[in-house]
């Protein structure tokens, strides 16, 4: 046996929301090369299932359930389908996430709504169903995704800022209390990567430049960046772990 081989997820059932494209997309990927089956959520049907067809060329099995985070009736079915096919649910990614950027003197409530429902709402809901699983089977890893903004504040962005330092302290709240389910919560906080939910940031050369200032390894992040840490978090090296956000952030929040 070697350290190495704790890394290995072969045989486990691992869910990702927010899969078909961007950061969800690599850790997808990631948890398929350490072994693990995937069911891929988001709703973008096409998307995933082109995102599986790959996946299954790994020798893993991969499972595009075409899901509305918003929907709690579309959680039950992501949770429902997942046991039918895999018997169990070892780890769950709760990637998915939405952004609305308005002057917060102003800001319309309805986004505020939505960016809450998305980011942490539906975060919550599958904890709860996904944990009910983990518990009955003996144990089982959630990984949040958490931001920057879980520590620092920017402008414009404050249901996406509330949400994800929500997202640090509900990670925390959760890893305390179904700890003796054998349960860990964790959760991992990417700094700046160019994905859709960025672009238009990686277009403002401005703010770009004040990014790349502050940041001690002077690039944007790749969502390749993300698989190290999505894997461990998923696996056995990670067993006394719990109730952590582990940032990959190109030393932003070291400055
Ligand atoms: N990019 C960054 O620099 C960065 C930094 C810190 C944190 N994050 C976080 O990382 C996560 C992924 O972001 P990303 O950068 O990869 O953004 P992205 O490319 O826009 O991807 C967002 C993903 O979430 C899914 N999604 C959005 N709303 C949904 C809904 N209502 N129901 C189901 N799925 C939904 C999207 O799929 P569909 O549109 O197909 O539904 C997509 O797969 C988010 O939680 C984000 O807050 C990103």
């Amino acid at each position: 046996m070697s350290v190495l081989d704790d890394f290995r997820l072969d045989g486990r059932a691992s869910i990702v929301t927010g899969a078909s494209r961007g950061l969800g997309k690599a850790m997808s990927e990631a948890l398929a090369e350490a072994g693990s089956h995937i069911v891929l959520a988001a709703r973008s049907e096409e998307a995933l299932n082109t995102i599986a067809d790959g996946i299954q060329t790994l020798g893993v099995r991969a499972l595009a359930v075409p899901t509305h985070v918003e929907k709690e009736e579309e959680l039950d079915r992501l949770v429902e389908q997942t046991v039918g096919e895999f018997g169990r649910i070892d780890v769950l990614v709760n990637n998915a996430g939405t952004t609305a950027r308005h002057p917060a003197i102003d800001f319309p409530i309805e986004e505020w709504d939505r960016v809450l429902a998305v980011n942490l709402r539906s975060v919550f809901l599958l904890c709860q169903k996904v944990a009910r699983v983990m518990m009955r089977q003996g144990g089982g890893k959630i990984i949040n995704v958490a931001s920057l903004l879980s520590e620092v504040g920017v402008g414009l962005i404050p249901p996406y800022a509330a949400s994800k330092g929500g997202i640090r302290q509900l990670t925390k709240s959760l890893a305390v209390e179904w700890a003796e389910h054998n349960i860990c919560v964790n959760a991992i906080g990417p700094g700046y990567f160019r994905t859709a939910l960025t672009e238009g940031l990686y277009q403002d050369r401005e703010r770009y430049e004040q990014i790349i200032d502050r940041l001690a390894i002077k690039r944007w992040g790749r969502p390749e960046d993300l698989k190290g840490a999505v894997v461990y978090l998923a696996s056995k090296a990670s067993d006394y772990v719990t109730g952590q956000v582990l940032y990959v952030d190109g030393g932003y929040l070291a400055g």
